[in-house]
Parts: structure tokens; C-alpha cells; sequence
């Protein structure tokens, strides 16, 4: 496989498209030291959680934050909140570094920016109601909305479609898919401008999950806020985001317009996130059949990361320099302006179906090919 032809590009994510983002990430590091030792107990190691991530997010864009468990994903969201601190890099927010700045500094882009949580059960105060809970961030705030913060509540609960009479009920009296509708009630009641959504419908119900995304979609284009969707798996942020990026150990490994990632993906491991969506082929009409490629076995220790390329432990195309260099994200030659991705040997831009499978675990191998042998030993037997 020959190296593809490598043209310049700017830092960041496709950062063309507006000319001030409304949110910039630069060389973004988030490093938890690990403890050991005894009796005394010291730094021995860190867990290197996000490891030099650049993105651009723009005003009223939905951007996809997509990876395997342990990528660095909710982090990523809790440093751009702010309610993490990074160890290094920049967060610029509206044309000011906000990666540092105090409790204090931080008060007036507090509101602006908002977080909806995975999960609903545990993100809302059980003993509060409805109507507090929700009216929370005004009060904390001082806002006092025209007409008073209970109508605001009301007009909120009936934006996100549930009944504005039931502001004084409590989270329990409320089903899953309620209850984080309840989530993006309080994350809207500040009018933000951008809304961080740790996989904000993962621990829903199958059938409910498409509701929820589409109250998002709604809020997202009718209210006109930017959105950080972050979510396990391609399908899910498919319909959802204009701008797609992929996440492994730490680091952005492609990034482009949704189209871009889901028709011409270049790197091994978007290939494999793809293929491992059976759904992401049947919304897109594409037919039945796309590539086949099984992404089993887990993600290396984020403590102790692979040298060079971190995918090259699962990569069926790792040669020598992948473990000597690590691959920049770059635009590759035929990709369009904001396509980045970071290989050496990147994937033909096709989602078609392979002569072969590629099964990136040889323990998944085995265990496939046990019944078809042991079926074999029989009929000698
Ligand atoms: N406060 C912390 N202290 C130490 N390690 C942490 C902390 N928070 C996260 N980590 C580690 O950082 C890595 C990235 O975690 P993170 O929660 O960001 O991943 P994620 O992509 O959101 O995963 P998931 O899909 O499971 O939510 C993991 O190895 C995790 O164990
Ligand atoms: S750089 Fe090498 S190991 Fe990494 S994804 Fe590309 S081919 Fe695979
Ligand atoms: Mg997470």
C-alpha cells in the first residue's frame, strides 16, 4: 500500500466554514496522575485521558464526539465545560481562553455553556421538583425572566414536550426519556449557547432514543445552539451532527463533514466503527452490504499508550513506522477541505464491502472458527 499524497492543512477541525468559531480547542491535554507506592504514597504514572486534541466548533453547530469506551470522550466535554482543568492546551471560548480562568472569571460564560448527562436518574435532585430543579440555574444566576421563573419553567416544559402543569412533580414520577427531557429543560433555561450532550440517550430505552434525539435536533436548529453530541458509536450522531469526530486514546483520529466521514472515511478504525453499525447502512439506502470489519478486543491502557500510531495494536495495516511516528491529522489528497485524518497507510475514501472479512482480535477468530472444526472433528470421528 502506497503512502497517500499528503497536502497541508490548517490546525483544527475544518475551521473554514465561519470565520470566528464559537469554540476552539487547542493542543488540549487532560493527564489523572495514578498513586502508588508504600508507605509513602507518590505519583507513579498518569492516565493520559486526552492527549493533545485540537477542534472547532462553530455557532449553531452540531459536532459529533464519537468513540469507544474510555477514549477520553466525557472528559474531553468536562474540560470544555470547564468543570475540569486541562493540564495543558487552550479553550477558547467566544475569542477568550477560558482553560484556566478562575471560578470567578468563568461566572459570566457559566450560563453559556451547558452540560446534559448521560444519565437521567442520577443527574436530577430526587428531592427537588420539576419546577425547582429546572429554575435551579436561574436562581444561582439572578435571572429573573419577564413574567417570573415558574412561567419560564412552564414555557420550557412545554418546549421539550412535556406537560407544563407538572412542574411540581418529582424526577420519580417521571419515565426515563421524561426525565431527560427534564435535562434539557434546565440545560435550556439559561438560553446557552452551546450545550455539551454526554450521551444523552444511551441509557434509554431502544424506542425512546430517537425521541430524545429529535427534541435535541429541534433545539439545536429551532433555538439555534451549538451542540457537542458525544456518543459510543457512528449511528447515533449520524442523523444528528454536521461535523463528525472520531475519538481514540485520547486523540482526534479523523474528523470532517458528516457526509465526508460516513461516505469516504480514511482511517482503519473509522472503517471499523462503520462497518460495526448495521443500521448506519440500512438509514443510508447504501443496500445490505458495506465492508465487514470486526473491531473486537479492548483499547490499550490509556497509562501506557502504544507508541507512534496508539490504533496500531489493533490495526490490520500497522507497519514499522507506525510505531516509530506518530501520524499527524492532516488532510490526505482527495479528501475535502476539513477531512482530517491521522494514518500512514490510510483506507481507500469507499465504505464497499470487502472480498475478505478482517477480524481485528485473533482470539475472536478462534473462538469463530471452534464450532466449525469441532463440527469437522465429529463427522471424522
Ligand atoms: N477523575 C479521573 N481520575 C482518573 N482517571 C480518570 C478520571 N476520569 C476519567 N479517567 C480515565 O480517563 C480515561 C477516559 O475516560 P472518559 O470518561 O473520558 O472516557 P469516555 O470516552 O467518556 O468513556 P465512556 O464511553 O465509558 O463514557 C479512562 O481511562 C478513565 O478511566
Ligand atoms: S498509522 Fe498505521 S497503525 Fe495507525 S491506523 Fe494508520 S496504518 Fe494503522
Ligand atoms: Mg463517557
Amino acid at each position: 500500500m502506497t503512502e497517500d499524497l499528503v497536502l497541508p492543512a490548517g490546525r483544527g477541525t475544518g475551521d473554514a466554514v465561519a470565520p470566528e468559531p464559537l469554540l476552539q480547542v487547542s493542543g488540549l491535554v487532560k493527564h489523572f496522575p495514578v498513586k502508588g507506592g508504600f508507605p509513602i504514597r507518590r505519583t507513579v504514572g498518569a492516565v493520559q485521558a486526552v492527549d493533545g486534541l485540537d477542534l472547532v466548533v462553530h455557532a449553531g453547530e452540531s459536532f459529533g464526539l464519537v468513540g469507544e469506551s474510555g477514549c477520553g470522550k466525557s472528559t474531553t466535554g468536562r474540560l470544555i465545560t470547564r468543570l475540569l482543568e486541562p493540564t495543558h492546551g487552550t479553550i477558547t471560548y467566544r475569542g477568550r481562553d477560558i482553560g484556566h480562568a478562575t471560578r470567578r472569571q468563568l461566572a459570566p460564560i457559566r450560563s453559556e455553556i451547558q452540560m446534559i448527562f448521560q444519565d437521567p436518574y442520577s443527574s436530577l435532585n430526587p428531592r427537588q421538583t420539576v419546577g425547582k430543579i429546572i429554575s435551579g440555574p436561574m436562581e444561582i444566576n439572578g435571572i429573573e425572566p419577564e413574567g417570573g421563573r415558574e412561567k419560564r419553567v412552564r414555557e420550557l416544559l412545554e418546549i421539550v414536550g412535556l406537560n407544563p402543569e407538572h412542574f411540581n412533580r418529582f424526577p420519580h414520577e417521571f419515565s426515563g426519556g421524561q426525565r431527560q427531557r427534564i435535562g434539557v429543560a434546565r440545560a435550556l433555561a439559561l438560553e446557552p449557547k452551546l450545550i455539551v450532550a454526554d450521551e444523552p440517550v444511551s441509557a434509554l430505552d431502544v424506542s425512546i432514543q430517537a425521541q430524545v434525539v429529535n427534541l435535541l435536533q429541534q433545539v439545536q436548529r429551532e433555538l439555534g445552539i451549538a451542540f457537542v453530541f458525544i456518543a459510543h458509536d457512528l449511528a447515533v450522531v449520524r442523523h444528528f451532527s454536521q461535523r463528525v469526530a472520531v475519538m481514540y486514546l485520547g486523540k482526534i483520529i479523523e474528523v470532517g463533514d458528516r457526509d465526508s466521514i460516513y461516505t469516504r472515511p480514511r482511517h482503519p478504525y473509522t472503517h471499523a466503527l462503520l462497518s460495526a453499525v448495521p443500521e448506519v447502512n440500512l438509514v443510508s439506502g447504501e443496500g445490505p452490504q458495506r465492508e465487514r470489519i470486526r473491531l473486537a478486543g479492548d483499547v490499550p491502557s490509556p497509562i501506557s499508550p502504544p507508541s507512534g500510531c496508539r490504533f496500531r495494536t489493533r490495526c490490520w495495516k500497522a507497519q514499522d513506522k507506525c510505531a516509530a511516528e506518530e501520524p499527524p491529522l492532516i488532510r490526505l489528497s482527495g479528501n475535502r477541505d476539513g477531512h482530517l485524518t491521522a494514518c500512514h497507510f490510510p483506507e481507500e475514501p469507499t465504505t464497499e464491502p470487502r472480498d475478505e472479512d478482517i477480524v481485528l482480535d485473533p482470539a475472536l477468530t478462534a473462538l469463530e472458527d471452534r464450532p466449525a472444526a469441532d463440527a469437522e472433528a465429529e463427522r471424522e470421528g
